[in-house]
C-alpha cells in the first residue's frame, strides 16, 4: 500500500516534540506532517528540529487545512484546558483525532466532542500507552475470556515522579541529556487554570483509563474523594472511592511525590467472582490467581514506555479504518467523568458526587 496519512500536530510543546514528532517522522505510512501551535515560536522551534518546511507551520488548524486540504488527522497535544477547543477546531476541519490525556477537564466537553465526531463520522483515539504493553495485553485477553468472572472490586494505585512538575519546576524534571526541543512551561502542570488539576489529570488519568480498558463494562456512578496538594497549587496525593454502574467498587489512589530515579507503579488489581488479576504498567508485572487455584505470574522486568505506538495506531485508523483501542466515547469520557467527579468531591471534603450531576 502506498497511501500515506497526512497528520497535523496541534500543540508542539514538550510531549509532541519528544514522542509524537519522532514517531511520525519514523513512520513509513505517514506523509505530510503539519505543525499547529498558537505560539508561532513553538511551531518554528519544532519545525527546525525536525526539518519541517516553514510552509507547513501554522497557528490555527483552519489555516492548515486550507493550505493542505488532504490533511486527514490531528494529534491534540495542547495544555489540558485547551484540549476542548483544539479538538473541536480540528473536528470542524473534518479530521480524525488522537487526543492526549486527559481527554478534557469536564465530562460535558468530552461528551460534546464525541457527539461532534460521531455526527461527521470521525474517530477518536485517546493517547494512552500502558495497555499496548505485552503483559497488559495478556491480562486483557484473560479478562475478556471471562477467567476472573464478574468484576466486584478494583484497587488502582499509581506513584510517579511528577511533584516538581506539579510545583512548577519543569527544569528539575529535565533529563540529563536535556529536553529534545523544549520542556513543559512552568504553568503547564502547576497552574489550575492551565492544568485543570494536578496528579489526577496528569497521572491518575492513565491509571483510570487502564482500569476502564481492562474492564470496559465499568463506568463510575458515584465518587467520593480526598486530595492533598502538599506544597503545590494542584493535587499531588489522591484517594478516591468509586461505586460503578455495575455495583462493583473501586479505590483509586496516587502520589506524585516519590524520589527521582524511582520507576514508581501504575497498578490495576481487578478482583472478580472467579479470581483476581494484577498488572503494573511501570514494573511489567502481571499476576493472576483464580479461585480454582490456577496461578500465572509474569515477573517484574522494565517493559519500556510505548510512547510511539499511539501514532502507529492512529495511522491504522486513518488509512485502514481500524477501530480505536481507546475510543473517546468510552475510555476517554469515562476517565474524565471519574476525575471531574473526584475533584468536585474533594472540594466538598469528600461529599459523594453523582456522575449524572456532571451533566446538569
Ligand atoms: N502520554 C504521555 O505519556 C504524556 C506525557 C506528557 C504529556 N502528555 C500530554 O501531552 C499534552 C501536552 O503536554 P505538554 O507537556 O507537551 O505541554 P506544553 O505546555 O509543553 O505544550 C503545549 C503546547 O500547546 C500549545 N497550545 C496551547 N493551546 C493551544 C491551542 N488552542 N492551539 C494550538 N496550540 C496550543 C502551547 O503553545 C504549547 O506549545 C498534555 O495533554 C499532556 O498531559 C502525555
Amino acid at each position: 500500500m502506498t497511501e500515506k496519512a497526512n497528520i497535523a500536530v496541534v500543540g508542539t510543546g514538550w510531549w509532541a516534540t519528544t514522542a509524537h514528532l519522532p514517531a511520525l517522522i519514523a513512520h513509513p505510512r505517514v506523509g505530510k506532517i503539519i505543525l499547529v501551535d498558537i505560539n508561532p515560536e513553538a511551531g518554528r522551534k519544532a519545525a527546525a528540529k525536525y526539518n519541517i518546511p516553514a510552509s507547513q507551520v501554522f497557528t490555527t488548524v483552519a489555516e492548515a487545512k486550507a493550505a493542505y486540504p488532504d490533511l486527514q488527522g490531528a494529534i491534540i497535544a495542547v495544555t489540558h484546558h485547551a484540549h476542548t477547543k483544539a479538538a473541536m477546531d480540528s473536528l470542524e476541519q473534518g479530521l480524525h483525532l488522537l487526543i492526549e490525556k486527559p481527554m478534557t477537564i469536564h465530562a460535558r466537553d468530552a461528551w460534546a466532542i464525541c457527539e461532534k465526531a460521531d455526527a461527521i463520522g470521525k474517530k477518536i483515539l485517546m493517547g494512552y500507552t500502558f495497555p499496548y504493553l505485552a503483559h497488559i495485553i495478556k491480562a486483557k485477553q484473560y479478562i475478556d475470556e471471562g477467567l476472573i468472572g464478574e468484576i466486584e472490586y478494583v484497587a488502582c494505585s499509581m506513584s510517579s515522579i511528577t511533584y516538581d512538575l506539579l510545583k512548577g519546576h519543569p527544569e528539575k524534571f529535565e533529563p540529563p541529556t536535556g529536553y529534545v526541543v523544549t520542556g513543559p512551561t512552568q504553568q503547564t502542570y502547576s497552574e489550575p487554570l492551565v492544568a485543570g488539576g494536578g496528579q489526577s489529570v496528569l497521572q491518575v488519568t492513565h491509571l483510570a483509563a487502564l482500569m476502564f480498558h481492562l474492564a470496559p463494562e465499568l463506568r463510575a456512578k458515584t465518587v467520593s474523594a480526598f486530595t492533598n496538594n502538599l506544597e503545590a497549587k494542584v493535587d499531588v496525593v489522591d484517594a478516591f472511592t468509586v461505586r460503578m454502574n455495575t455495583g462493583a467498587l473501586a479505590i483509586v489512589g496516587s502520589t506524585g511525590n516519590i524520589g527521582m530515579g524511582d520507576a514508581g507503579s501504575v497498578e490495576v488489581h481487578l478482583h472478580g467472582s472467579k479470581g483476581r488479576i494484577l498488572v503494573d504498567g511501570f514494573t511489567g508485572e502481571m499476576f493472576m490467581r483464580l479461585h480454582n487455584g490456577r496461578e500465572e505470574h509474569i515477573p517484574r522486568k522494565d517493559p519500556g514506555y510505548p510512547g510511539d505506538v499511539p501514532v502507529d495506531k492512529f495511522t491504522e485508523i486513518i488509512l485502514d479504518g481500524a477501530e480505536p483501542w481507546f475510543p473517546g466515547k468510552t475510555n476517554g469520557l469515562y476517565t474524565v467523568e471519574l476525575l471531574e467527579a473526584a475533584l468536585r468531591s474533594a472540594e466538598q471534603d469528600g461529599m459523594p458526587v453523582q456522575i449524572a450531576d456532571l451533566y446538569k
